[in-house]
């Protein structure tokens, strides 16, 4: 998968506070590009995505402590391949080339590469020869992780071979006069089990990092950088009561205080509870200024007769929009609107991916940019885990930092089929209400990505209870593990929970008779029914 990156970084720039301990990685289109930012992370250093293609004046100033070349899905000989500058390679700074980065480096200054006739893909046998500084305490033999055609046959002049594998002559070399070293072989993936060990020789031991960076640390930083941006301003924020906004929303009132006012649009398609539970923590507890618009009659007016789900996110994300605008005119049009945006986000909007739409996710519960607001994102920077870590440190409960992930349009989504009325509301939420309660109790709340109930809205089977004929509601169960949402699996319940679950839904909703589960895996389905 080719992505493209944002060329302009993101406005709170954590490498600027990390003083000059970040290590930039740059991006050939790897599917992995992020993940060796996070694991950079996880290492201690502060890391970002740049385009293969950023400038060289931009590097420069961002003085990074080293480089590293992503992997990428072209061949180094096919036309347009993307373009390694031997400038890079002599900046006097650190240099590691993974995969596609370690065959630029070597066909750049002289190695050997030539296209196998057999690629080598998934987990493959490292035979260390030398472990030189990079692969230093590490064991001769290990597995690694590989994805290529490409392979290096002769190292550059100067270099050493470290490492081969069956289908790689030079799987990892270096040249430490010169500080470049390269790798075939995938180190962020967790089928590489001593890769954090190489990133680590090559942070710490060759880029000579003070390896103390971590989210929880720069909260302090994150606030401070939101005070110099707003000053005496006044800011507004969509609060929804997930992670993200709710990370937002508290670092900014610990900011700017009561120059922020959190809006919170309760559209009626919440879970049980949910719109309380966030009035109760920010206003009652954090004491930010709080408007929660009850909404639920507007929302149902004109979802009424609509079960197309595209045209149901329409409805919702335009209501959203319109009721968020009339409070922003009552506060007199704060100049500052908060966003939780993520550097997920950040990096996946950089550019068009070419991608079908397959739903519109983005349209709903996002605001458009004629609103006229200077955007505040205190997050852009921040993985979601990091997001987490920050929304500890600065107090939010547990509860609401590990919330499973909720969809903007909410509990209309998962009414399917037929249109969303109040009584098919109540239904679900009671249904969740008990799928939530019993997988929180069995432990295993935090181990799904998302666990939730779908009803069909107009489907009734027959059932019999008390010796008398039913007809009522069926209620899907759809519980799934993921990393990001973009691939799950279907998550494996354990038959007694499952069957406690049917249990109590059937004895305890009235109009429900039988409970089903969705054993799909993402891809074919999606996560979520509509
Ligand atoms: P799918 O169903 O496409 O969902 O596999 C992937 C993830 O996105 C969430 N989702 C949404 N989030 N607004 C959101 O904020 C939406 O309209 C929306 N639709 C789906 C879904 O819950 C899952 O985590």
């Amino acid at each position: 998968m080719t992505r493209s990156l944002a060329s302009s970084p993101p406005e709170v720039t954590l490498g600027a506070t990390a003083g000059s301990q970040e290590v930039l990685v740059l991006d050939f289109g790897g599917q992995y590009s992020q993940l060796i930012a996070r694991r950079v992370r996880e290492c201690g250093v502060f890391s970002e995505l740049l385009p293969h293609d950023a400038s060289l004046e931009e590097i420069r100033t961002r003085a990074p402590r080293g480089l590293i070349l992503s992997g990428g899905p072209a061949s180094v000989y096919s036309e347009g391949a993307p373009h390694l500058r031997r400038e890079l390679l002599e900046l006097g700074v650190p240099v590691l080339g993974i995969c596609y980065g370690m065959q630029a480096m070597a066909l750049e200054l002289g190695g050997q590469v030539q296209a196998a006739t057999i690629g080598e893909f998934g987990r493959s046998r490292l035979e260390v020869r030398a472990t030189g500084r990079l692969l230093h305490g590490l064991p001769a033999q290990q597995s690694c992780w590989m994805s290529h055609r490409d392979t290096v046959f002769a190292p550059p002049p100067g270099f050493i071979a470290l490492a081969s594998s069956s289908e790689s002559p030079v799987a990892a070399f270096e040249d430490p006069a010169r500080d470049l070293y390269g790798i075939q072989f995938h180190p962020e993936v967790v089928h590489t089990p001593y890769g954090t060990d190489i990133l680590k020789n090559f942070l710490d031991d060759v880029c000579g990092c003070d390896m103390e960076w971590s989210a929880a640390s720069v909260a302090d930083d994150l606030i401070e950088a939101i005070r110099a941006q707003v000053g005496n301003g006044r800011a507004i924020c969509g609060l929804s009561g997930g992670v993200d906004s709710s990370v937002a929303a508290l670092l900014v009132h610990r900011a700017i205080g009561d120059q922020l006012t959190c809006v919170f649009v309760d559209h009626g398609l919440m879970r049980k509870n949910e719109g309380d539970q966030v009035v109760a923590a920010f206003r009652d507890h954090f004491k930010v200024p709080l408007i929660a618009v009850d909404a639920e009659q507007r929302f149902l007016e004109r979802l009424a007769g609509v079960s197309e789900p595209e045209s149901k996110r329409k409805i919702i994300g335009e209501e959203f929009i319109r009721v968020f605008e009339e409070q922003a005119e009552r506060l007199e049009h704060p100049a500052y609107l908060v966003q939780g945006t993520l550097y997920s986000d950040v990096i996946e909007s950089g550019g068009p991916t070419g991608a079908a739409t397959i739903k519109s996710h983005h349209n709903v519960g996002g605001l458009p940019e004629e609103l006229g607001f200077e955007l505040v994102e205190p997050l852009r920077a921040l993985f979601k885990d990091e997001v987490r870590e920050v929304g500890l440190q600065i107090g939010l409960p547990e509860r609401l930092v590990w919330r499973q992930p909720f969809p903007g349009p909410g509990l209309a989504i998962r009414i399917v089929g037929g249109e969303v009325t109040s009584e098919r509301l109540d239904i679900l939420r009671d249904a969740d209400f008990v799928l939530q309660d019993e997988i929180r109790g069995a432990g295993l709340y935090r181990e799904l990505w998302q666990s939730f109930c779908v009803l069909p809205a107009d489907l009734r089977t027959v059932g019999v209870q008390g010796d008398e004929r039913t007809y009522g509601y069926v209620v899907v169960i759809r519980a799934v593990t993921s990393d990001d949402a973009m691939t799950a699996d279907w998550a494996r319940l354990p038959y007694d929970l499952l069957e406690r679950v049917a249990s109590r839904m059937i004895n305890e909703i009235s109009q429900v008779n039988r409970v089903v589960l969705d054993i799909t895996s993402k891809p074919p389905g999606t996560i979520e029914w509509e």
